[in-house]
């Protein structure tokens, strides 16, 4: 599984995942003569749901975003997440590739109506506002940034949305929400910040309602080949990297996904690869940054931030190596599933 990306603290918890990761491949039936033990997928999703520090890890995440959200909504808005800019579409701007990517992500699962939304991982509550716009529905987000959910509520105030959006600070792993309330689970490039992957879906799934949509949409590292053990020493190097800059944990593929979803009785799982789609997204990332109010922002927002910044054209290279995937995950809660 997705041992191979290590902030440079968890080298234990990585040597568990090396271990776990070759069954999870036996599990997936890649290698059909080999029975699979009980306990086999907790010993193998344990590691990663084991890993590090979680409350350093936390702890950096709230800093980093309350440290660099302000100069990100000054440069790009309210979403803070890539674009969906397929081949051959018109242009459009970096704003409209956002509204779209949620649209696509939307049409993956087939979501139509929602009445009551959690946002896991809101930011600054963006994709929450849309939705209430475009449903009329309710919605609660969570972030671990202070000043995020703050500036969420104020944004959703402004809006008119005041009664009906609510964000807080609280930790997606263990969620303020009672089981069965949301007919549409959210998280948009949250996931990857999650140290237990496990943990993550199992709670994303808990306070989904019979019924209801789990959408995951999330940087992955590619599916690993068959009778490959890890990913190679330098793909581990710069994912190392980019933890070290984004708060990162170990990172799993969506075949990783894919199995939490199934094992969580989720049904109608789809899983999408919109690496292309979103390939401008860094570049343009870069060029907002070397602008004089990318370059100013950054030095006023400060070192974590500046970091992140030198780190963009790394996630650009594990994009075109094709080590780095965009993947959509999504998944229905079958009705008279109640926790
Ligand atoms: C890249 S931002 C995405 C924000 C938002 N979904 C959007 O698309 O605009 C990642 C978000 O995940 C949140 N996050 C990371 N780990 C979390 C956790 N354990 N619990 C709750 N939120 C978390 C961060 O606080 C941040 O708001």
């Amino acid at each position: 599984m997705s041992h191979q990306a290590l902030c440079p603290r968890k080298c234990l918890a990585a040597k568990r995942l090396r271990s776990s990761d070759k069954a999870l491949r036996v599990q997936a039936g890649r290698r059909p003569g080999l029975m699979v033990r009980a306990g086999v997928v907790e010993s193998l999703i344990k590691p990663i749901t084991t890993f590090g520090k979680v409350a350093d890890l936390k702890s950096g995440i709230a800093t980093f975003y309350d440290e660099s959200s302000e100069l990100w909504e000054n440069v790009w808005g309210e979403h803070m997440h890539h674009g969906y800019y397929p081949k051959g579409a018109p242009p459009k701007s970096n704003q409209e590739a956002q509204i779209d990517m949620i649209e696509e992500t939307l049409k993956v699962a087939g979501v139509t109506e929602v009445r009551n939304m959690v946002d896991v991982g809101c930011g600054i509550g963006g994709s929450s506002r849309y939705m209430a716009k475009k449903f009329g529905c309710r919605g609660s987000g969570i972030t671990l940034s202070p000043k995020q959910a703050a500036r969420a509520n104020a944004l959703s105030q402004a809006a008119g949305l005041g009664d009906r959006l609510q964000f807080q600070v609280a930790d997606a792993l263990s969620q303020p929400f009672d089981s069965d309330c949301f007919d549409l689970v959210w998280s948009m490039e949250s996931g990857e910040h999650m140290p237990d992957k496990r943990r993550f879906v199992s709670e994303l799934v808990r306070v989904c309602a019979p019924g209801g949509s789990v959408l995951v949409v999330t940087w992955c590292h590619r599916v690993l080949g068959p009778g490959e053990e890890a990913l190679q020493p330098d793909e581990q190097e710069l994912l190392q990297r980019i933890c070290e800059a984004y708060y990162l944990p170990a990172w799993c593929s969506v075949a990783d996904y894919q199995k939490l979803f199934e094992e969580q009785g989720l049904v109608d799982i789809r899983t999408r690869d919109w690496s292309e789609e979103v390939s401008p997204f860094w570049g343009r990332v870069i060029a907002s940054a070397l602008t004089s109010e990318g370059l100013s922002g950054l030095l006023k927002a400060g070192w974590t931030t500046i970091k992140g910044a030198l780190v963009m054209p790394l996630m650009a290279e594990g994009f075109r190596r094709g080590l780095i995937k965009f993947n959509v995950i999504t998944g229905r809660k079958p009705p008279g599933n109640h926790q």
